[in-house]
């Protein structure tokens, strides 16, 4: 989950790349690079480990001119995170500079290959190997860039986003992907390459989203050629992403985290309208095509990673309630090998912010393979998710940065309740009166998110009391089960605290063992209609001096008069209170990391997008 940056125009490259680095410093930041070749001619490579400011340091009193250059902040796969398995890698020649987002699978048997040719290796990356293969092709075949690394891409297997540049060509570069994103980006006086859009979005809004087995040569003053990996041109699509630059800043915050959770009024009220008629009804993208699927569907499978699968289970909950199909909930990475069988009347509902988390991806080629018809929740346009899937409903929440998943899960809840209750009220398992009492509470929502934001300066106080814990339990009944687990997974991924998500009943099989007076359990207790179960069970805790922290529904006094801290959330209808009970939780851990002077933006070895298994 690397990012990749690269510039040829009129203006210096390098100034667009470090701006590009960090904007996408959120898909790795173990260490950072570029390279540039400046009007001499001269190739000349820049690394340093840690964040992009280290390179920013470490590029000081160098020459960093060239209106041509490629950038990489990096998430190490192979080779521990350093300067010297930092990109980019550099050829024997001297003449190539190569940065890469993937993995080579074959790049052990390409090393011996090319270590027979005489070639040493300087890092312990994959990488190195790629801009070496290209270098022998290069050198041996006397070939130019463009063809010599579709050449050396066909003995290539496993994922890879590339870019290369040659100081003998100084007027280009050359980008392809498979399996990992890359997009170019086309302004009147520049060409731009990136992992995603943000890095581009302020210079220009016409994208290319490459296609798997894509390569790309940008040449200065010249529309991009795309060719295939065996040389055949492909005309291709420009696109105009959506991204405002004002979406790509703090606004004031301290963290794009604290930030988007904010956001969550107005992404929710975004996310909404994404999915309703103009008479306010609810009306899916891409409806008409996936109504007849769904309906006649023996199944519906939820496919995601880590956030996105709490939705999914929340979706389980409100399909089989509401539309009564039965659903089958599957971790992406689990699924893609398991052999499971499919079958050609099956669903499969798709879940990922990103679009591009590599699990998802395969676990939905696999669906496919089989007949499945595939619908995604996705919430950045264009990519690889959104363009594998028959139909695709889009969140519309703008650039989701910090690395910790918040306001993309609450539009991923609310469009997938919304899904439910339009096949419920299709196949009449709904009636109108539920169906119209359901939709004017989902109007609600975002005013109820206002008002529970409210509490943050509480929550923060609160929060330095779970500072030292080494534990925690989250627990949580029906559909707030997922809320216990999505609530633990916020606070162990940026405060770095152990934390367990538990069905509340489960508790007495075994983890109630772990209740001790120093062990904050975090309980999910509205008043739904579980309430008075989650109440005992609460009391079960309780009776074994367990601290216990709540979400609970305004008025509250039961379990506010059994727990050391209560934060509470307007009343509504059972399957949107996943929706408004994860947002205490969300300001909780976060004020937890940021008491424990966490990074909360960049939790350490984690990256936003998982585009490697
Ligand atoms: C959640 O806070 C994490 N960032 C992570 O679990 C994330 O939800 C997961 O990697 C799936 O990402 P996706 O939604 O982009 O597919």
């Amino acid at each position: 989950m690397c990012g990749i940056v690269g510039y040829i125009g009129k203006a210096q490259a390098f100034p667009v790349l470090i701006k590009g680095l960090h904007r996408l410093e959120y898909r790795g930041y173990d260490s950072a690079g570029v390279a540039l070749i400046n009007d001499r001619g001269s190739l000349n490579i820049y690394k340093a480990k840690g964040k992009v400011e280290e390179l920013e340091l470490a590029v000081e009193e160098q020459d960093i001119t060239g209106s041509v250059g490629i950038a990489h902040t990096r998430w190490a796969t192979h080779g521990e995170p350093s300067t010297r398995n930092a990109h980019p890698h550099c050829s024997r020649s001297e003449r190539l500079a190569l940065v890469h987002n993937g993995i080579i699978e074959n790049y052990e048997s390409l090393r011996k290959e090319l270590i027979l040719k005489g070639y040493g290796f300087r890092s312990d990356t994959d990488t190195e190997v790629l801009v070496q293969l290209i270098d022998d092709v290069l050198t041996s075949t006397g070939t130019d860039l463009f063809a010599a690394v579709r050449t050396a891409l066909q003995r290539v297997t496993g994922a890879y986003a590339i870019a290369v540049i040659d100081k003998q060509n100084p007027k280009q570069i050359v980008a392809a992907r498979k399996g990992s994103p890359l997009v170019v980006g086309i302004s009147n006086d520049a060409l731009y390459l990136a992992s995603d859009a943000t890095p581009i979005a302020e210079y220009t809004s016409d994208i290319i989203y490459l296609d798997n087995e894509q390569v790309a040569l940008l040449e200065e003053g010249q529309q991009p050629i795309v060719s295939t990996l065996k040389g055949e041109q492909v005309t291709y699509t420009i696109r105009h992403t959506d991204i405002a630059v004002g979406q790509l800043e703090k606004n004031g915050f301290e963290h794009y985290m604290l930030k988007e959770i904010f956001e969550q009024p107005d992404t929710l009220q975004q996310a909404m309208q994404g999915c309703m008629s103009a008479a306010g009804d609810i009306q899916m993208p891409d409806w008409d095509r996936c109504k007849q699927r769904f309906l006649n569907a023996d199944r519906i499978l939820l496919t995601a990673c880590g956030t996105s699968w709490h939705a999914a289970l929340i979706a389980k909950y409100a399909i089989e309630q509401f539309a009564h199909i039965p659903c089958e909930v599957e971790y992406a990475s689990e699924f893609r090998y398991r052999q499971p069988v499919i079958k050609d009347r099956d669903v499969m509902i798709a879940i990922s912010q990103s679009g591009e988390t590599a699990d998802t991806l395969a676990a939905i080629e696999l669906a496919k393979q089989n007949g499945a018809f595939i619908y995604s929740i996705c919430n950045v346009q264009g990519s690889s998710i959104p363009r594998l899937s028959d139909a695709c409903c889009y969140t519309h929440i703008g650039p989701e940065i910090g690395v910790a998943s918040t306001k993309a899960f609450t539009a991923q809840v609310l469009v997938l309740n919304m899904l439910a209750l339009a096949i419920g009220k299709e196949n009449g398992h709904l009636s109108l009166k539920q169906y119209t009492s359901l939709t004017n509470e989902m109007r609600r929502l975002p005013q109820y998110i206002t008002t529970i934001l409210l509490q943050n300066e509480r929550i923060a106080k609160a929060a330095r009391t779970l500072t030292f814990a080494a534990d925690a339990l989250y627990l949580g009944r029906g559909f707030l089960y997922p809320i216990a687990l999505e609530g633990a997974l916020k606070l162990k991924e940026i405060s770095y605290i152990h934390a367990e998500g538990y069905p509340a009943a489960e508790m007495k099989h075994g983890p109630i063992a772990l209740v001790s007076h120093d062990l904050p359990v975090v309980v999910v207790a509205p008043k739904d209609s579980l309430y008075d179960k989650m109440v005992s069970n609460i009391r079960e805790i309780t009776a074994r001096h367990g601290r216990v922290i709540a979400v609970v529904t305004e008025g509250d006094t039961q379990v506010r008069d059994i727990s050391e801290l209560t934060m509470t959330v307007p009343p509504t209808a059972d399957c949107w209170y996943p929706i408004l009970t994860i947002i205490p939780l969300q300001l909780l851990a976060y004020h937890v990391a940021v008491a424990k002077d966490c990074n909360v933006d960049q939790p350490r070895n984690l990256a936003k997008s998982v585009t490697v298994e």
